[in-house]
């Protein structure tokens, strides 16, 4: 089986995942890396260039590569559940994971980044708050498990998944 960590910007999937594929003696994925390798560019650069439309289908493209893959741990970008075909995408690949912060843990987390296109400019925390309206119910439907990542540490949350899945 495979297992798949969804969850906003900065909810911890990378670092989650890299210690739960680690502990599981699986192997772990990040379909915003497999992306960046495809097309020889950085998320950002795929934003800027080609869209944000362009950057789902992409994803629709890398989770289809990874149909019957087995024994991975798998981190997704925070917008991959907004496509349909993403998300039925993600329900035959594995056991999907919601990695569940707060909006003002994640705006703490998040606030000097650069490398993610997405993030809102101006009042973050009212956009981030407006994003995650959309989204999580998106995250909820999705997901098999929830695990509160609010705390920040990927050990913990790992031990988790492990425990319940
Ligand atoms: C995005 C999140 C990013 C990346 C891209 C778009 C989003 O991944 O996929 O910049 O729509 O929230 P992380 O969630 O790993 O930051």
């Amino acid at each position: 089986m495979n297992i798949i960590l969804i969850g906003f910007m900065g909810s911890g999937k990378t670092s989650t995942g890299r210690i739960l594929a680690k502990q599981l003696g699986y192997k772990f994925l990040d379909t915003d890396q497999i992306i960046e390798q495809k097309n020889g560019m950085t998320c950002a650069k795929i934003f800027a260039q080609r869209g944000e439309e362009f950057f789902r289908k992409q994803e629709t493209t890398a989770l289809k590569e990874l149909h019957g893959l087995d024994g991975a741990v798998i981190a997704t970008g925070g917008g991959i559940v907004l496509s349909a075909d993403n998300r039925s995408l993600l329900h035959n690949l594995g056991a999907i994971v919601y990695l569940k912060t707060e909006p003002a843990e994640i705006l703490k987390r998040v606030e000097n980044d650069t490398t993610r296109p997405l993030l809102p400019q101006g009042n973050k925390l009212a956009e981030i708050q407006k994003m995650l309206d959309v989204r999580q119910p998106l995250y909820l439907a999705a997901a098999q498990c929830i695990i509160a990542t609010q705390t920040g540490q990927p050990e913990k949350a790992a031990a988790e998944i492990c425990k319940i899945l």
